[in-house]
């Protein structure tokens, strides 16, 4: 295993290009089990996740060319195995995403059930629900998911009792291959499922209404081949942004989507930083300025991110003044501010929300990462912090971020990879 190890202080300034997302490209490679034809999925991240997604297809039997730009080629029809084994579904979660297109175009699906993980017990109860009313027969045993349906699941209407990103994907992707309109109420609206809903139109899929809360599908007997482009992953760019904010720096992004970081860039206008941006490329500026604390609440898309809390978390424990940070989506997921109080920060937790009093200064230390974001938020913490932090048990960061230490090295960070 590896840690990387910061020496702090240094002020982040230059260019970088922004990976595709990660949390687009899981669900497409899942998709691409619905078609009868190859496709062909471009721009897709290098990172473990997606690694974890591609083994999961080639162990089903799915034949798969990777090139080395990770342009991946999908080809379906040779599937064996309808089944998603627990050893992988517990180094990744959204392995769940195989379950909807399985059944819908095979009839027959087999999923490790996904247990908790650090940042909460992560149900998908939701999921399971918006599949048995479309028809489909599940029974779990034995910490498995055993799905089937006899001939095509049915077109229904069906009202999620909270807004699921997951399970507005699993339901959207069934629902494709469905006899009938499926209408899913309370869908999520994050620009992931934006993406997801395109990539299955480029295949045929006929689907209005997504990025509101109200998507409809009107099922077709098949999909075909398409070329697709993973969306920018806004999640990469907003965690470098707030990594150049809390330096006091200046950084430029390509292949950057801002009308997608609305709620990030508004709260770091909100810390002093000057954002310029243009339809593919966002500029941020502290002009040498100390970030001034910034208060936030987390809600599912238009709102403000779940997946950016922790890093603002870091860049507020070093802010001017109190700041109150409220997570509402996920039950634990402010973990990492006992890592980062080892550092200096004042940060003490009530409930769902930590209260910040940013400090001058906070001092390196060895950390211990816990999930994905939270591995980015002591990285942050590092970056700004007075001497060397060892952050261990990264392989969380490499789910999520390509390259970090690379694109930090070109932005003048000092930040170094070593074994463990
Ligand atoms: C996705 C993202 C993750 C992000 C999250 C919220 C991927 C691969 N991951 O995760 O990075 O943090 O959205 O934006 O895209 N819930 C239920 N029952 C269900 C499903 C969800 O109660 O059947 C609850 C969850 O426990 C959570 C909330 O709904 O409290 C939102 O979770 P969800 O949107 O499903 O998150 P994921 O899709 O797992």
């Amino acid at each position: 295993m590896d840690k990387l190890v910061i020496q702090g202080g240094r002020v982040l300034n230059g260019e970088l290009r922004i990976s595709g997302a990660k949390n687009a490209a899981l669900p497409i490679l899942a998709a691409t089990l619905l078609p009868d034809e190859p496709v062909t999925i471009r721009n897709v991240p290098h990172l473990h996740d997606v690694t974890t997604m591609i083994e999961l297809l080639g162990c089903m039997g799915v034949e798969l060319t990777v090139d080395e730009k990770l342009s991946i080629e999908v080809n379906a029809n040779s599937i064996t195995e309808f089944a998603a084994p627990y050893e992988l579904v517990k180094t990744m979660r959204a392995s769940i995403l195989v379950l909807g297109p399985m059944l819908a175009r095979f009839g027959k699906a087999h999923v490790s059930f996904p247990g908790g993980c650090a940042i909460g017990s992560r149900p998908v109860d939701l999921h399971l629900r918006g599949l048995e009313a479309m028809g489909a027969t599940i029974h779990v045993e034995g910490g498995y998911i055993n799905a089937s349906v006899e001939g095509r699941l049915k077109g229904a209407r069906i009202l999620m009792e909270i807004v699921t990103v997951g399970g507005t994907e699993n339901i959207l992707m069934a629902a494709t291959l469905a006899d009938g309109q499926t209408i899913i109420e309370n869908a999520a609206r994050e620009p992931e499922v934006v993406d997801l809903a395109q990539f299955l139109i480029a295949m045929g899929a006929k689907i209005t209404g997504h990025g509101t809360d109200t998507i409809i599908i009107d099922g077709v007997e098949r999909l075909h081949s398409c070329t697709y482009d993973v969306m920018p992953d806004r999640i990469e760019a907003g965690t470098y942004l707030v990594a150049a904010a809390a330096t006091r720096g200046k950084i430029k992004l390509r292949d950057a989507c801002p009308q997608y970081l609305e709620a990030v860039l508004q709260k770091l206008q909100e810390a002093g930083a000057i954002i310029t941006s243009g339809a593919d490329w966002i500029e941020l500026d502290m002009e040498g300025r100390r970030p001034v604390a910034v208060s936030l609440k987390t809600s599912p898309y238009p709102g403000f991110p779940t997946d950016m809390q922790a890093q603002f978390t870091a860049m507020n424990a070093i802010a001017d003044g109190t700041s109150l940070v409220t997570e509402t989506i996920f039950e634990n997921r402010l973990i990492q501010t006992h890592e980062m109080n080892r550092m200096g920060a004042n940060i003490s937790i009530e409930g769902n929300t930590a209260i910040i009093v940013g400090q001058e200064h906070i001092q390196g230390a060895p950390v211990m990462a816990s999930d994905l974001r939270a591995s980015a938020s002591l990285v942050i913490a590092g970056l700004v912090a007075q001497g060397e932090t060892h952050i261990h048990r990264i392989y969380h960061i490499d789910r999520g971020y390509e390259t970090i230490e690379e694109k930090l090295l070109l932005l003048g960070a000092d930040i170094r990879r070593l074994p463990d």
